[in-house]
């Protein structure tokens, strides 16, 4: 396991965020509020903008179109961090 740098545009403190779990993971353990609801991928509630670093999917088909994911839209419920990341609530 690895652990990366995570920062939410906007809060003042980065948060660690593991490898092996996702960045929904991170953000309820350091005590951030985000909007959840299926957390399997498929529902976009949790739809967040990378700004920089990048991710690996628990799942092979996330509910993002080949579009979205090359705009650097990003599911944390099941995405995992690969390098330090910085996501845009936008
Ligand atoms: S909570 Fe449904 S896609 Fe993330």
């Amino acid at each position: 396991m690895k652990t990366f740098r995570l920062q939410i545009e906007g809060q003042s403190s980065d948060i660690e965020a593991d490898s092996d779990a996702s960045l929904f993971a991170a953000m309820t353990r350091a005590g951030i509020a985000w909007p959840v609801s299926c957390r399997n991928g498929t529902c976009r509630t949790c739809m967040v903008r990378l700004l920089e670093g990048e991710v690996r999917y628990e799942i092979p088909w996330p509910g993002l179109s080949a579009e979205e994911k090359k705009e650097g839209y990003c599911l944390p419920c099941v995405a995992r961090a690969t390098a330090d990341v910085v996501l845009s609530r936008a």
